[in-house]
């Protein structure tokens, strides 16, 4: 193969790549072991104002304690509570990988009103976190412009359940604000631009657009929770709580535990038992019960996790001086360009066509 023609494809595969950023492809965020579960976060605004409520309808969250939860705010806080004209606040919803990509797992559910279309459900409603021929394909409708008002479409968000270089992160799906840039957002978040380049396939920052959709992945806590218990795995983000065990049992995150989530009895009515189980390591030793053994270390009643009929809870040492795995605010090492290169080919099915078909011409 002569070298004007080694030139040629690298044209075409450049312009077909500028094509795809220019058009803004839709948010695809990688999760890569396939059927995985948990929880994701979603940064929702609304340019004409809203109350916690709406968004909890909008978005099919079953307890308004679990938005409270995520944006850290008072737990008596009620649904009537105004969001301001553009104000984001954090809507966490279930994930699943499939295929590579995680998509909200069977939610939200949006019950189509006289008069809509895909477009404005995916660009006004859901505050263009989707692009609307993904609607059409997750709903498998013949014809786009073809809906029909008092029927439902599941609304497929972008998550994904990775971990970050090992360590335990929530992915948060984040609209790029006007004026910002990869160091102003991986700042705002407390990461590093290089991990948002990474995790995004972003090549030049500077093409960074208003409007794109990027995978910020926020520190979690570390827990002791099982692979078994019904919500394995907890991710807690940094600065965030979370109500958990049918309500039993509240875990916090936040730095000054060291990134080690702390939980204990809500002493709330419980959502599915009739009243809470014990939760305790041994008698009078309940979760949350802490006994220093030094400066650093110390022993905790920890909670382990939950099924339909118990709480569970082990006496763990935890050292809150050691320094933390470097997780979100680490650097990638070496394994940054195969990142990017692996996300180039999978996100951009189009180039790989185009490529093989100019290949199979040329040759
Ligand atoms: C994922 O789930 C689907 C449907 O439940 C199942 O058919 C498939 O075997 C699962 N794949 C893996 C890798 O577990
Ligand atoms: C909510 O709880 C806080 C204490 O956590 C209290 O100061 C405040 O008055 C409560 N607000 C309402 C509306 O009950
Ligand atoms: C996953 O990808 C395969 C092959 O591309 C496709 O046949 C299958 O329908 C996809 N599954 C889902 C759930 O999208
Ligand atoms: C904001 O208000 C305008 C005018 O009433 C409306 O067309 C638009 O759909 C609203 N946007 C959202 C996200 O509700
Ligand atoms: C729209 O879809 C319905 C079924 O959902 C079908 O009965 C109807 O013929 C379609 N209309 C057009 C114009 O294609
Ligand atoms: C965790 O949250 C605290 C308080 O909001 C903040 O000071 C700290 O930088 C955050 N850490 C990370 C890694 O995001
Ligand atoms: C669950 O954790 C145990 C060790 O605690 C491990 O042996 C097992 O492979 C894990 N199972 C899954 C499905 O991750
Ligand atoms: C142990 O935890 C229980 C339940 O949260 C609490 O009421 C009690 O005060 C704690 N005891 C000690 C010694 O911290
Ligand atoms: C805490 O425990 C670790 C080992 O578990 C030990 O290496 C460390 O020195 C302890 N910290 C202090 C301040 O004693
Ligand atoms: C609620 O309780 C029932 C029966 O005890 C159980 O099967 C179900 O999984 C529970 N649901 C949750 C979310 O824990
Ligand atoms: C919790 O329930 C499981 C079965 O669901 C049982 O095997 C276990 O002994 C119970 N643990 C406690 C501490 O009650």
């Amino acid at each position: 193969m002569g070298g004007s023609k080694v030139l040629a494809l690298v044209a075409i595969a450049v312009v077909v790549y500028l094509g795809e950023v220019e058009g803004q492809p839709e948010a695809k965020f990688k999760c890569t072991t396939e059927n995985a579960t948990c929880r994701s976060l979603i940064g929702y605004s609304n340019p004409n104002g809203t109350t916690l409520g709406d968004i909890r309808s909008l978005f099919n969250v079953k307890h308004l304690l679990e938005i409270l939860g995520a944006n850290n705010l008072p737990s008596n806080t009620t649904k009537t509570h105004k969001v301001g004209p553009n104000e984001v606040v954090r809507v966490p919803f279930p994930c699943k990988c499939t295929n590579n990509t995680g998509l909200s797992n069977a939610l939200p559910l949006y019950k189509i009103k006289k008069g809509d279309t895909l477009y404005d459900i995916a660009t006004t409603t859901f505050a263009g976190f989707l692009k609307y021929p993904q609607i059409q394909v997750a709903n498998n409708l013949p014809d786009a412009n073809n809906i029909t008002a008092g029927g439902t479409l599941y609304i497929p968000l972008p998550c994904s359940c990775d971990a970050l270089d090992g360590t335990a992160v929530l992915h948060y799906a984040h609209r790029v604000a006007s004026g910002s840039s990869v160091d102003s957002i991986a700042q705002e978040f407390g990461t590093t631009s290089q991990i948002l380049l990474d995790l995004n396939g972003i090549t030049d920052p500077k093409s960074l657009e208003a409007g794109q959709i990027l995978d910020v992945p926020l520190r979690a806590c570390s827990s002791s929770v099982k692979n078994t218990s019904f919500d394995s795995p907890l991710l807690v983000a940094n600065a965030s709580y979370v109500y958990t065990a049918n309500e039993c049992v509240k875990c916090n995150c936040d730095s000054s535990n060291n990134y080690i989530l702390q939980c204990e009895p809500s002493h709330l009515k419980p959502t599915n038992w009739s009243v809470c189980p014990s939760a305790e390591c041994s008698s009078n030793v309940f979760i949350g019960n802490t006994t220093s053994i030094d400066a650093c270390n110390r022993t905790t009643c920890a909670y382990t996790g939950y099924n339909s009929r118990n709480i569970t809870a082990e006496l763990v040492t935890q050292d809150t001086c050691a320094v933390p795995p470097s997780g979100s605010g680490g650097s990638t090492g070496s394994g940054a360009s195969r990142i990017t290169f692996q996300g180039l080919l999978s996100n951009n099915l189009f180039i790989l066509i185009h490529l093989v078909l100019a290949l199979v011409y040329v040759l």
